[in-house]
């Protein structure tokens, strides 16, 4: 079924994770789905001005939204324009995370406590590029995640001229908790993001967190008029749950990849890559979530992983596609390996 809502715009985006979500992971989630929005890992604004050339991203990604991180306004202004000109169709500015490192920069999820400085990021990274500029952000830092704080938030971002907000349901604890940990407490607190959605029509509202596979997708977009919802590790373990989001959510008749397909794809790609000078680890790493439903799974994941103390990639891959070809497993599933 077709999810309908005027408000829909972006029903699914593959969330920003740092250290997953590059170019080479990216590349494979794209072969998934032609629709879905991604994004990439954030982006420090000073480590995409030192290195403006480095491949962050690669033509064909779109839609792709390149997700910045600082709180400087002239480094977020000039990262911003460099963005823009790698043909990024949005950029987004990281309000949530809540690393130690981060926290003491100033960035990420400490940007909560100053909405009135993240106004003024938002309003001048708006003024520097043609393309839209978001926030994704946390439901607010523990001890000020209400919803009054939540809404003070949002609205004085919005006044900058910010539309969308793509909130992380969960309050972000700083003062030295890891950000492995912030992942997994506080609670998710999904009914609270729906109530912006409900206040807030004029913008577009994306939740993020705990969200496993199409089913939670839909059940999101039926409770509450959000723009879309976002889904982070359930992706990255298992991309193939998603190999019918575009005919699912977005009403395109296409079929979806076959893991065979996609298996091929993507040795063809590793050994480009190696011959390019690369590292076959580079682009494998990304992929062990492919055998994760095939019968000799385990198998083939270790041999794969293996790849990243070097090793035959040629000869590792079409092994592992052997195991996809005995046992392609079923796309639409969503069990998980035990
Ligand atoms: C390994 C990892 C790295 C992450 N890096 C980022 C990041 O760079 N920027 C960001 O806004 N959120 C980041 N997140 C948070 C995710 O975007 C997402 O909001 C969170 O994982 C909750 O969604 P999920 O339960 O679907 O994974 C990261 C999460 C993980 C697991």
């Amino acid at each position: 079924m077709v999810v309908e809502h005027v408000a829909v715009r972006m029903p699914l985006s593959i969330a920003p994770m740092m250290d997953r979500t590059d170019r080479h992971f990216r590349w494979l989630m794209r072969r998934i789905t032609r629709r879905a929005t991604l994004y990439t890992p954030m982006i420090p604004a000073r480590a995409l001005l030192d290195d403006p050339h480095r491949p962050w991203v690669e033509p064909g990604e779109g839609p792709l939204v390149l997700q910045l991180g600082g709180c400087d306004r002239a480094e977020l202004v000039a990262a911003a324009r460099i963005a823009e000109s790698l043909g990024v169709d949005g950029l987004d500015l990281n309000c949530g995370c809540p690393s130690p490192n981060a926290e003491r920069s100033g960035w990420g999820a400490a940007l909560m406590a100053r909405p009135a400085r993240v106004a003024e990021l938002v309003a001048a990274m708006i003024d520097a590029v043609a393309i839209p500029v978001s926030v994704k952000h946390r439901i607010g830092l523990r001890g000020a995640d209400d919803a009054e704080h939540l809404f003070a938030f949002v609205d004085e971002v919005a006044a900058a001229g910010c539309r969308r907000f793509t909130v992380h349901a969960r309050a972000a604890v700083l003062g030295g908790w890891s950000s492995a940990r912030n992942l997994a407490v506080p609670p998710l607190r999904p009914a609270e993001v729906h109530a912006l959605a409900r206040a807030r029509p004029e913008l577009q509202v994306v939740i993020s967190g705990g969200i496993l596979d199409l089913d939670g997708v839909r059940a999101h977009l039926g409770a509450a008029p959000l723009a879309g919802v976002m889904v982070g590790r359930a992706a990255y373990e298992d991309p193939l749950r998603f190999a019918s989001a575009d005919s699912d959510l977005f009403g395109d008749a296409s079929a979806p990849i076959s893991a065979v397909e996609l298996g091929q794809q993507l040795r063809a790609r590793t050994l480009a890559h190696v011959a390019g000078g690369g590292r076959a680890h580079d682009v494998t790493r990304h992929a062990l979530g492919l055998w994760r439903a095939t019968a000799g799974a385990r198998r083939a994941r270790a041999a794969i992983a293996s790849l990243a103390h070097g090793g035959d990639a040629g000869d590792v891959l079409a092994r592992a596609l052997a195991v996809l070809r005995r046992d392609p497993g079923d796309q639409t599933r969503c069990q998980v390996e035990k």
